[in-house]
This record gives C-alpha cells, sequence and structure tokens, in this order.
C-alpha cells in the first residue's frame, strides 16, 4: 500500500539540502539546512523540528480525462538519479478561492489560467506531486514538490513565472518556494 501521510520538516538533518528559501506571497518559513520527508500516521507526534508541514496524496479534484491521460503520457517518476534538484513550494489560498464552487475553481485553474496545460509542456523534465493539507488544520492548503536536473533549474523558474502571473495566483495568499539539493549531490 502507498504511504499517504507525510510530515515535511525543517531541521538538522534530512535528505535534501536546503539551496534557498524565498518568501514568495506573504510569510515566509524560517531557513535551515536540511529538508526531511517522512511517512506518518496522523497519530504520530510531530517531530521537533524549526518548521514542519503534514500532507496527504489525495484523490486529484479538477482534472479532466483527457488531461490525465496527456499527463500519464509524458509524465516523469520522482526520485530519478539526475533529478538532484528540488523545490518544495507550501500555497495557502485565501477565503474568496474557497468560496467558489467547484465549477468556477476549475474554470480560473484551467479554461483561464491553463494551468494544467502550461504544466505539460516542462514534462518529463519537470517531475511533480501535489499534498493536500487544508483538511489537516495545517497552515498551508497544499505542499507542492518538483525535482529535475541541474540543466532544467531555468526551465522550471519560467514554468513559476507564467503559472504565478495567471488569475489563479491572485486568490494565492501565502506561497514559500524552498529550493533544495539532494544530499550526497
Ligand atoms: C510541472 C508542471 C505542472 C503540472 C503538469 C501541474 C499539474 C497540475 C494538475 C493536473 C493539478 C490538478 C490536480 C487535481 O485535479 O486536483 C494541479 C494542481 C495544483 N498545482 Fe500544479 N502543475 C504543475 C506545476 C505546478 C507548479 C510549479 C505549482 C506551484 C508553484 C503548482 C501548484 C499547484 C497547486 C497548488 C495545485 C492545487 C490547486 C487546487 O487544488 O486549488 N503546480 N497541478
Amino acid at each position: 500500500m502507498v504511504d499517504r501521510f507525510y510530515e515535511f520538516c525543517g531541521g538538522q538533518s534530512g535528505a535534501w539540502r536546503v539551496a534557498q528559501v524565498m518568501a514568495v506571497v506573504g510569510e515566509g518559513l524560517p531557513l535551515t539546512p536540511f529538508v526531511s520527508l517522512t511517512p506518518i500516521d496522523l497519530s504520530m507526534p510531530r517531530v521537533p523540528a524549526a518548521w514542519s508541514v503534514r500532507g496527504v496524496r489525495s484523490n486529484e479534484r479538477y482534472v479532466q480525462a483527457r488531461e490525465r491521460s496527456a499527463l500519464g503520457a509524458v509524465q516523469g517518476d520522482l526520485g530519478r538519479s539526475e533529478a538532484v534538484c528540488a523545490a518544495m513550494i507550501p500555497i495557502r489560498k485565501n477565503a474568496a478561492w474557497w468560496a467558489l464552487a467547484q465549477d468556477e475553481r476549475r474554470a480560473l485553474m484551467e479554461e483561464q489560467s491553463h494551468h494544467i496545460a502550461i504544466g505539460l509542456e516542462y514534462l518529463p523534465a519537470i517531475a511533480r506531486r501535489l499534498y493536500h493539507c487544508r483538511d489537516l488544520g495545517e497552515p498551508f492548503d497544499f505542499v507542492t514538490w518538483f525535482e529535475f536536473a541541474p540543466p532544467h533549474v531555468s526551465l522550471f523558474d519560467h514554468m513559476l513565472t507564467r503559472l504565478r502571473s495567471s488569475p489563479e495566483w491572485a486568490y494565492v495568499d501565502r506561497e514559500v518556494d524552498i529550493r533544495l539539493q539532494r544530499v550526497g549531490e
């Protein structure tokens, strides 16, 4: 069975060395030397750390069948040996976003912002995973995680610029961009 619940911690040890922490919107997170990612059971006490965020791998909310097929045909796996760079980007959306109906959120995300279409252009260079945090009462609604090889850093940054200037991002009220390097690389 696939682990569902995870705890991301900023601390003194972990598989990922922190290169940079940027507060993009709202309050940032303290700079720590490492980030760790551990499968957890929700009943476990939190690991002592400068900061921690819990997330769950959950079902998709917005993706349509043809988009799922397109993603499945090109997406890369996490953990590829050449993908020694990662970005952990925790995100919170504002109350106006959560007050919208499901179809309004989908329209904002895709028909107006082209989030999936833009993202698809960057696969398989960028591998991704989405964790949901909102229903766990965390300070972020999502943790987004990306892995890529060093030559693809500027490609990743290009995608971020496009997504952050889209209508969907007007609803983002906290975003922290943490750049990481796999330990041992
Ligand atoms: C690598 C290219 C990317 C692809 C292919 C991609 C694709 C997707 C897809 C398909 C979903 C919808 C999942 C669902 O149906 O619930 C999604 C959601 C999301 N993505 Fe991306 N994405 C990409 C890059 C990014 C980046 C760079 C960020 C952050 C800076 C990001 C942040 C999010 C967030 C926060 C959600 C959840 C939105 C919500 O439920 O309100 N994505 N993405």
